[in-house]
Order: C-alpha cells, then structure tokens, then sequence
C-alpha cells in the first residue's frame, strides 16, 4: 500500500509557481530524500502534504485519505520538524516535551517522554529554557518533539542542518532506527546524508520534480563517479 500518493500537485504564490506539478507515490516504511537547490520547493512540498499549508492544485491521499477532506485524522498521524525550528522559547525543554504531549494527548505520557530524552541524550538541557539552546540543540529538541506522537509519516525539513558532526550522526542512527517502521520524507543538502538514509531520492528543480530514483540508479543514469556529481549533473541539466 502506499503511504502518500501526490497527483499533479502545485503551488503557485502570486505568480511564482513554487511547486509545478508534481507526481509521486511514497511506500508504506519508506523513507525519501527530497533533493534541490535553494528555492527548488522541497519545503513548499513539505508543507503542502503535512497540511500546513493549500494546495493551489493537485490531490494528496495520505493513508488512503484525501488530505482535503479527512485533514484532522491525517494530522493526528503526521508530524513536521520543520526548516525553522519550531519550539516554545520561553518554556524548558522538559516543558516543551509535556506541552506537546498535551496537545496529542498521549496517554503513556511519562513513558513517552523519558523514552526520547534517552533517544535523544537530552538529560543535559532538560531544564533549560528552549531559547538559551544553541541552534543545534534546540533543533535536535524539536525532532524529538516530532516523535511524541509515533506518527506514521514523519516530515524532517533539513533536520541535521546545523548539527555537529557526532549530533548529526547520532540522529542519522534514531533515523534508521525509524526505518522500515514508519514513512519518512527528509529534505537535505547533504549528499552523504540522502545516500545513506534513503531508499529513494527526488531531485527538485524550479518547483518540478525532474528525477526520481535509488542514488545508484541515478548515478548510473547520468554516468557519473559518485552521488553528489549526479546530483549536480540532474540539477543543473548539465550545465556546471
Ligand atoms: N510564502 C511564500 N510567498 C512567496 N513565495 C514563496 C513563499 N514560500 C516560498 N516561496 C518561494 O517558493 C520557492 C520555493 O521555496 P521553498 O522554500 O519551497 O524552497 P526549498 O527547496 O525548501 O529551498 P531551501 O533549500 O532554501 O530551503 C522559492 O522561490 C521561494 O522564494
Ligand atoms: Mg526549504
């Protein structure tokens, strides 16, 4: 069964065209690295099939159900790290934890949470206010945060950006963790990170979908030695 099914969707703002027609099937389980240069419309994307915002055209069926009509059922499988860190500055990071367990009403609350403190090593600035966290840290609060509900589609918008590189490769190991278990869709400018994480990769280019595929395949498609040369090859048509 597919978990997502993206039919002909786009997303104009005024007269950008920040998604331009794009086509997609996502497997239940797997996890898709969503690939682009600044701009390309990854997060326009991102946030169109986690509801955040309208499509201007286009269907999304997400577990079967018409994002349009079925909206709050869908949302309470979902969740979204987004691009921007989303927590709550003036509340401690155990408080954010609790806030947003409120908010799904997680019934095993304590358990939850004390599970992701350890997953995510957060012992250390537990009762630190949100806002005196480097941006690292706090984005790492803010994955944790999107777990609180066990979705089954899990959205992570650039989610190791500004990570150190033992953080980054801390979460590239919940992220496999996750593998298999539930549908993820992560965008990311780092090639080593798609390659390493994802089942399948789709290379965004002005608001289009131009190439879909394993990074194997795509290296091979465009004959090139390794995956960031393919990528760059696909994204600029060629032309660097
Ligand atoms: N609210 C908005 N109003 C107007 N234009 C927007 C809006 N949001 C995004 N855009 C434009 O849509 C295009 C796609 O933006 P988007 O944020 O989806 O790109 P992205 O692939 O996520 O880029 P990045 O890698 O920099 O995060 C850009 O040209 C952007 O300026
Ligand atoms: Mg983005």
């Amino acid at each position: 069964m597919y978990s997502i099914e993206i039919r002909d969707l786009t997303k104009k703002f005024k007269d950008k065209v920040a998604v331009n027609n794009i086509s997609l099937k996502i497997k239940e389980g797997e996890l898709f690295a969503l690939l682009g240069v600044n701009g390309a419309g990854k997060t326009t994307t991102i946030k169109m099939l986690s509801g955040l915002i309208l499509p201007t055209s286009g269907d999304i069926i997400i577990e079967s159900m018409d994002i349009k009509k079925d909206t709050l059922k869908i949302k309470e499988i979902l969740n979204v790290s987004p691009q921007e860190t989303a927590i709550a500055p003036n509340l401690t990071v155990k408080e954010n934890l609790e806030f947003m367990a409120g908010v799904y009403q997680i019934k095993n609350k304590d358990d939850k949470i004390n599970g992701l403190i350890k997953t995510f090593k957060l012992d250390e600035v537990l009762n630190k206010k949100a806002k005196t966290l480097s941006g690292g840290w706090q984005r790492k609060v803010s994955i944790a945060i999107s777990l609180i509900n066990d979705p089954k589609i899990l959205f992570l918008d650039e989610p190791t950006l500004g990570l150190d590189v033992i953080a980054r490769k801390e979460l590239w190991k919940v992220i496999k963790g996750l593998k298999g278990k539930i549908t993820i869709i992560l965008t990311t400018h780092y090639m080593e990170e798609a390659e390493s994480l994802s089942d399948r990769i789709g290379i965004m280019s002005n608001g289009k979908l131009i190439d879909v595929g394993t990074s194997k395949e795509l290296i091979k498609k465009v004959k090139s030695k390794n995956f960031e040369d393919a990528f760059v090859k696909i994204a600029t048509g060629g032309d660097l």
